[in-house]
């Protein structure tokens, strides 16, 4: 059996890798020698994510991510990056070298609930990987207010939002792709509610909906809490994705769960101003801690055929 054939069998598990709005953008084309990783435009956030930031974060995280499983089944495999449009898996002459295994792959989530309170401790912070920034929570809880308010209120950004909410469980893409109501750990009432307001969305913006919106997250990051920013002059920045799911990955291995808050980035405002604090290019940035109760298994694509 070729490498890419056993591969293969661990789809299921390489696609657990993070993605924003869970859009798994990534298309699988598995080949004699060699399996090449593209993008489904379909499956792109040409709103949220103007610049491509947020895919190409999750085009390294997912490469990465088939790096780890292919090592932890004892391939040896290596990803190419040469070409900026595709990632290509290719035969190595030996194992990738990583400290993670299929077990860290699995049990990696994002966490959207209260954490509890404290900082992360200097050993931990010591571990990350280089051009990572700590931030404290409360000195961005406002700076979150203003950037959901920008995307609540902003048409396109909030229509791509509704189009990957899956706030009702009937919905047949429910165990397949985008938000649930559970990952945004939302009650059913107040699933209902977001529901009905993004439904009547140009009217809702007119009453003040994105207010009313941001209010919800208002207390997200007003507690004795870890920001982390991940930072990089990365000309590539599927690489510095590769990064990401590796600082997430060793935060997971001391039980802690990140909350990515990319509309921190994406409000032009509160970016320019996280920018001059953290003193370099921020690429993303999340909420890290110990979750007070366990997060929902996030839903998948089911393999390729
Ligand atoms: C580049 C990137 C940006 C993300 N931005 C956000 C975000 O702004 N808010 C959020 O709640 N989750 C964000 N996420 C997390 C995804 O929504 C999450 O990975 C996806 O829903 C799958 O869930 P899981 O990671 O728990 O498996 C982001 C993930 C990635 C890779």
């Amino acid at each position: 059996m070729s490498w890419v054939s056993v591969l293969r069998e661990h789809e299921p598990l390489f696609r657990r890798a993070p993605s924003a709005h869970n859009t798994q953008p990534w298309t699988i084309d598995y080949r004699a020698d060699e399996i090449v990783i593209g993008v489904d435009p379909a499956r792109s956030l040409p709103d949220s994510d103007p610049t491509g930031r947020d895919l190409a974060l999750g085009m390294g995280a997912f490469a990465e991510t088939c790096l780890i499983v292919a090592a932890d089944a004892g391939l040896c495999v290596d990803c190419d990056l040469s070409d900026p449009r595709l990632i290509r898996l290719v035969a190595a002459a030996r194992r990738y070298d990583t400290r993670f295994h299929r077990a860290d792959v699995d049990a990696r989530r994002v966490a959207r609930g209260p954490y509890a309170e404290g900082l992360l401790d200097l050993v931990i912070l010591a571990a990350l990987e280089p051009g990572i920034v700590h931030v404290r929570s409360r000195a961005l809880a406002g700076e979150l207010a203003a950037a959901d308010r920008w995307m609540f209120g902003t048409p396109p950004v909030a229509r791509e939002l509704r189009h990957w909410l899956r706030l009702d469980p009937r919905d047949p893409r429910y165990h397949r792709d985008g938000l649930t109501d559970r990952a945004l750990e939302l009650s059913r009432p107040e699933a209902r509610v977001l529901a009905g307001a993004l439904r009547a969305y140009p009217l809702t913006r007119r009453l003040g909906l994105p207010a009313l919106l941001a209010a919800g997250g208002r207390n997200l990051l007003r507690y004795d809490g870890s920001v982390l920013v991940l930072t990089g002059e990365d000309d590539d920045v599927r690489e510095a994705g590769r990064r990401l799911l590796r600082t997430w990955l060793l935060l997971g291995r001391f039980g802690l769960a990140v909350h990515p808050l990319s509309q921190l980035l994406d409000c032009p405002a509160t970016a320019g101003r996280l920018t001059a604090r953290v003193g370099g290019r921020p690429l993303a940035v999340f909420r890290v801690g110990h979750p007070r109760h366990e997060p929902d298994r996030s839903a998948r694509l089911p393999p390729t055929h």
